[in-house]
């Protein structure tokens, strides 16, 4: 079924009044409206100092030139560092306390999910405002470490830092995934907020719910492929959508 933004139905509005456990996967879309570009959205390849940021978010480029990563994350930091949390943000943040269960997925490394106020987010792919040392891999709050320019060193064992992403074609931290899985195997509600269903393993959680029989809404301006699977799909911008319910 595809709904507009303002057509929630009274099947999602009573499914979601008795939920006992919800999942709720979200992407690059769902800080769209903050003003956060999303990956394939634009439909070209963003350049920074001209190298194409695919290239420069590739886990060779830590062996390769790890100042050059740094520079390129010191950046986006500072464009973030600008930007705030969405209605669809909040809205995500005032459902933990709706359910007895609740679960928040998130392949956006942007920590926009923590400035609405969510805890316990899943980051799939990482968080740009950690760094992990490369030698003995403490995690560090950037914003405590002050911003530096270069490399930063690990105030624990003097190794450098790296930023605490996920990369191209580096592995998901660890247990995240499983994590995640457990909790898309017992939902009976899973969203699936502004991603482009493109990137596994995190495009797998909604099939692990789907199969495991929770209903799916899926909340995006376009369809993508897992608007098949879904029970609904929410067609318009999560800022505008998620507050509605
Ligand atoms: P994408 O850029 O692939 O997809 C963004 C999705 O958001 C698209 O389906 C848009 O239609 C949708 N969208 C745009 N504006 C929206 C809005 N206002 N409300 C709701 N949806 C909206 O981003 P992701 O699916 O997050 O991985 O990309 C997944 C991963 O690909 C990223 O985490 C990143 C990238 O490779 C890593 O960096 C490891």
């Amino acid at each position: 079924m595809q709904t507009k933004a303002s057509g929630i139905s009274s099947e999602l509005r009573s499914r979601f009044a008795s939920a006992r456990s919800v999942l709720v996967l979200t992407g690059a879309g769902v800080s769209a409206e903050s003003g956060v570009p999303t990956f394939r959205g634009g439909g070209h390849t963003t350049l920074w100092k001209g190298m194409p940021f695919n290239v420069l978010s590739l886990s060779r480029m830590i062996e390769s030139d790890l100042a050059a990563v740094w520079e390129w994350f010191n950046y986006r930091r500072g464009v973030l560092q600008t930007l705030k949390p969405n209605p669809a943000h909040q809205a995500i943040a005032n459902w933990r306390r709706r359910f007895e269960e609740f679960c928040l997925v998130t392949q956006n490394v942007d920590g926009l999910h923590h400035a609405a106020g969510s805890v316990d987010v899943i980051e799939l792919h990482g968080n740009v405002w950690r760094g992990r040392c490369l030698q003995c891999g403490s995690r560090y709050d950037l914003r405590a470490l002050g911003t530096r320019e270069g490399v930063p060193s690990c105030p624990e064992c003097g190794g450098s830092l790296r930023p605490d992403v996920v990369l191209f074609g580096e592995m998901l931290p660890l247990g995240a995934f499983e994590q995640a899985a457990a909790k898309a195997e017992n939902c009976d509600l899973c969203f699936v907020v502004g991603t482009s269903a493109l990137v596994y393993p995190a495009a797998s959680l909604p099939e692990i719910a789907s199969t495991s029989g929770a209903y799916m809404v899926e909340v995006n301006p376009e369809r993508t492929p897992l608007s098949d699977l879904c029970h609904e799909v929410l067609c318009g911008p999560a800022g505008e959508i998620l507050p509605l319910l």
